[in-house]
């Protein structure tokens, strides 16, 4: 069954697959577009926080980022509201790259280096009686359990997420600080992951198996990337209007056996040559995945258990923007530690029920990826509208 025959509505449809979907699959039908490489940035450009949306989502990636994800210390919203009314502030003077009277300076002469800032909400922000039960959008929920998953306490939770981006280390610490600053009476950090990408190589970024990543993401100023990503009025409350739902898995991959294994092993892992990128069917980066491709034998060329086909047959499309991390070894497992190296995979979807859960299911399942790395968190994450004045998410607590 191809992806065409799924969204078309085939009988063996990805509806069929999942609960409690918010939106109609059919508004999600077609969302696969054409590929474009989005490669990273470079020279220091300023990105408007305010807008429509929230900045970090559609724009380019730069080479740093932090995940970073708070605890409320009072989870009413007489102390969310205040917290995200100045971290909107913050948020402004880091990304414009005019300090506050408060900045702690290591930015200085650095220009504004393409910070971006991202707010998201978790589920238990909703948790408590004196939250803002009623306002919780359908599609946020705590993720089910995963096949498979090897949840670390370290990695997982938060009542916000923040995700800061920039060209450089030091623009992406620099912006957490003020925001971390900021939030010091109201919220404390509960976790922060930092990554890289390759930095403005003008290519789709590789990630630490080597692999271009990102490759099948649509271009950000096409339909399908809003069709896939933005919630439109109607899709839930309407402070989630223009956002969107971030996925986050943190992901260590066993690197000692992924060397071992050698390239021809990785490729039919992946789907696809480590090169070029493009699909064992053949072609180029940008070439689309035939699944119905067989070689001499019979055999199909891009296996069954290839990570890109199981991906490619479980649901329309989503935005995937992860980052590589690198954190030396497993902390406190000896001598023998492993290398805690892997990504933070980020995806946004309009509607995880369809798009995102129902992949990670069928990944869990069968992604001949699953011998070479372990998934240490899972997190979903409202990402309010962006605002054009004003706080973020303000619609919140009118
Ligand atoms: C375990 C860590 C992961 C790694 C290293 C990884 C890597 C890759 C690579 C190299 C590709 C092929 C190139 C591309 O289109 O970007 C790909 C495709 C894809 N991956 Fe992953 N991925 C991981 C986890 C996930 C997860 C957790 C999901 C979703 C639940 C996911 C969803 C997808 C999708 C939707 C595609 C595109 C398939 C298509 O061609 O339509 N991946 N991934």
């Amino acid at each position: 069954v191809d992806r065409r025959t799924l969204l078309k509505g085939g009988a063996v449809g990805v509806a069929g697959l999942v609960g409690g979907a918010v939106l109609g699959r059919e508004v999600l039908a077609d969302g696969a577009g054409s590929p474009a490489a989005v490669a990273t940035t470079g020279g220091g450009d300023v990105v408007d926080f305010r807008g429509p949306h929230q900045a970090g989502v559609a724009t380019a990636p730069p080479a740093h980022a932090a995940f970073a994800a708070f605890d409320m210390r009072n989870r009413s919203p007489r102390a969310v509201a205040p917290l995200l009314a100045l971290w909107t502030i913050v948020a402004e003077s880091v990304t414009s790259g005019d300090a506050r009277p408060d900045d702690t300076g290591e930015t200085k002469h650095m220009g504004a280096g393409n910070v971006t800032v991202t707010f998201g909400l978790g589920p238990s922000l909703f948790d408590d009686a004196c939250a803002a039960r009623s306002a919780r959008p359908d599609g946020l929920v705590d993720l089910p359990a995963f096949a498979g998953d090897r949840l670390e306490p370290a990695w997982n939770g938060g009542d916000l997420l923040v995700v800061v981006r920039g060209d450089t280390g030091t623009h992406v610490s620099h912006a957490l600080r003020q925001l971390r600053n900021a939030a010091a009476d109201a919220a404390a950090v509960r976790w922060v992951q930092h990554g890289f990408l390759p930095h403005a190589t003008g290519k789709t970024p590789r990630n630490l198996l080597g692999h271009y990543d990102g490759t099948a993401n649509p271009a950000p100023d096409s339909d399908a990337f809003a069709r896939l990503v933005w919630l439109e009025p109607g899709d839930g409350p309407s402070w989630m209007d223009g956002g969107t739902f971030l996925a986050l898995r943190r992901v260590r991959f066993h690197l000692d056996a992924w060397d071992a294994a050698g390239l021809t092993t990785q490729e039919a892992t992946i789907g696809r040559k480590r090169e070029s990128g493009a699909p064992l069917s053949g072609g180029e980066e940008t070439t689309p995945m035939n699944l119905d491709a067989v070689d001499g034998n019979g055999v199909p060329k891009i296996p069954a258990d290839a990570h890109a086909r199981v991906a490619n047959q479980s649901g329309p499309g989503m935005v995937r923007r992860g980052y590589s991390f690198d954190n030396g070894t497993v902390a406190g497992a000896g001598p023998d530690a492993e290398p805690d190296i892997g990504m933070m995979f980020a995806a946004f979807t309009r509607d995880p029920a369809i798009q995102f859960v129902p992949v990670q299911h069928a990944l869990s399942a069968s992604d001949a990826l699953n011998r070479f790395v372990v998934y240490t968190s899972a997190g979903l994450w409202a990402v309010p509208g962006g605002t054009t004045s004003g706080p973020i998410a303000a619609g919140l607590f009118a």
